[in-house]
């Protein structure tokens, strides 16, 4: 533990953040040594994740780095900008560096990628909306778990050519992300990969099939791609990277669709909800790991850090309103705000202005769609 940690505070938030039937659930046993409030907050953690432990030597190791980590969280949030909350997620038994070989993109982790070809796009008008939010248009497959298989990148593709297939004819697809897996010319999509692999697959198969004929499995299978024995139900002509500018990314996002982005996921281990803000020391917009789908965009209004408050419930302005992102990650429904985060828009937090990359998908007979605010 770090010894200037206020344990007994945070554990009384945290312990006040469960469900009473969780809190009530607290046995009585003592299965080893360790901090009291510490053990009884681990054992929350578990009941609300299913997690056991084979022998106690395992038991003392987690409980150990799940100390560890309730610190790093509230350091996290002590230094946060914005009005994210850090504490107890799926992950808060693991190491960070358990965490990054699970969850980390090992292909694309390192300071600065290779370049795509930027394009500028024909911007419309000089006018953004206040907010959008693609959720709401229900052109959005639910939020998928990426388990033990480090694809957020192929995740992140199909996320972006289904929402954008969706705007565009309307029925609602879920591409096959075990496809982009099994048939890629960079092998094994499960140790990390780029997005514009997903993109070259879909083209070179001329599209790709349905999550229901091809369903993801956790793991690559290189030597059998399947990819001609199922009918598909998308396709792209092109892939592109916006320009690195948050303005012109929000722009292409309202009148277009969802775009997938690359960010530094370091925070996000401990992320429970709010708006995260970095800044470059805190969170290095140059060491970009984690790809995600960047859905919509608003502005909440915050009163004091750590409260977010509707501007209607108060006749008072409000001290600061945060400008928000809002994206979709691949780590299950019960990670963060129902597998969604929101990390702040307007300062390149955590590396979102690097890679803004997008397939390409046009109906020419299309009517105008708007992004729902
Ligand atoms: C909890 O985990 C065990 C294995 O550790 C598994 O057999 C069981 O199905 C899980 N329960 C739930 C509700 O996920
Ligand atoms: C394109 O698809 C063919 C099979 O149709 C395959 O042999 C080839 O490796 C693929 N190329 C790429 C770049 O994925
Ligand atoms: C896929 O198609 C090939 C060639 O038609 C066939 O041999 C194979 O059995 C099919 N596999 C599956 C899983 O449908």
């Amino acid at each position: 533990m770090a010894r200037n940690m206020h344990l007994p505070g945070l554990l009384v938030l945290l312990v006040a953040g469960l469900a009473p039937g969780i809190r009530d659930s607290l046995g009585a046993q003592d299965p080893g040594p360790g901090p009291p409030e510490l053990k009884e907050v681990f054992k929350l953690f578990q009941i609300q994740f299913n997690r056991s432990y084979s022998n106690p030597a395992e038991y003392a190791h987690r409980l150990d780095i799940f100390g560890h980590n309730l610190a790093k969280a509230q350091r996290l949030q002590e230094e946060d900008l914005g009005t994210a909350e850090f504490g107890v997620t799926p992950f808060s038994d693991l190491t960070e560096e358990e965490f990054g070989q699970l969850y980390g993109n090992w292909r694309a982790a390192r300071k600065g990628l290779e370049m795509v070809r930027e394009v500028s796009f024909e911007r419309q008008k000089e006018w953004t909306p206040q907010s959008c939010d693609w959720r709401k248009a229900h052109v959005i497959s639910p939020v998928k778990n990426q388990g033990q298989c480090r694809c957020c990148w192929a995740m992140a593709a199909a996320g972006n050519i289904e929402a954008l297939w969706n705007i565009n004819f309307k029925p609602s697809v879920e591409v096959s992300v075990q496809e982009l897996l099994d048939c890629g010319r960079c092998g094994d999509g499960c140790i990390g990969g780029y997005v514009w692999d997903a993109f070259i697959t879909a083209l070179n198969y001329s599209g790709l099939a349905s999550e229901k004929d091809y369903p993801f499995r956790g793991r690559a299978n290189t030597h059998r791609c399947l990819a001609p024995n199922y009918t598909k139900v998308a396709w792209i002509y092109d892939y592109i990277m916006l320009p690195r500018n948050e303005q012109a990314i929000a722009e292409y996002v309202a009148t277009q669709g969802p775009i997938t982005v690359i960010i530094n996921s370091e925070r996000l281990q401990h992320y429970k909800k709010g708006v995260i803000k970095g800044t470059p020391s805190t969170c290095d917009p140059w060491y970009v790991d984690h790809y995600v789908l960047l859905v919509g965009f608003g502005r909440s209004k915050v009163e004091e850090k750590g409260t977010e408050k509707d501007l209607s419930s108060s006749n008072r302005p409000p001290r600061h309103s945060t400008p928000y992102w809002i994206l979709k990650n691949s780590w299950g429904a019960d990670w963060g705000e129902e597998g969604y985060f929101r990390l702040h828009r307007g300062s390149d937090t955590c590396g979102i202005t690097k890679y803004p990359i997008t397939a390409c998908i046009q109906n020419p007979g299309k009517k105008p769609v708007s992004c729902p605010p």
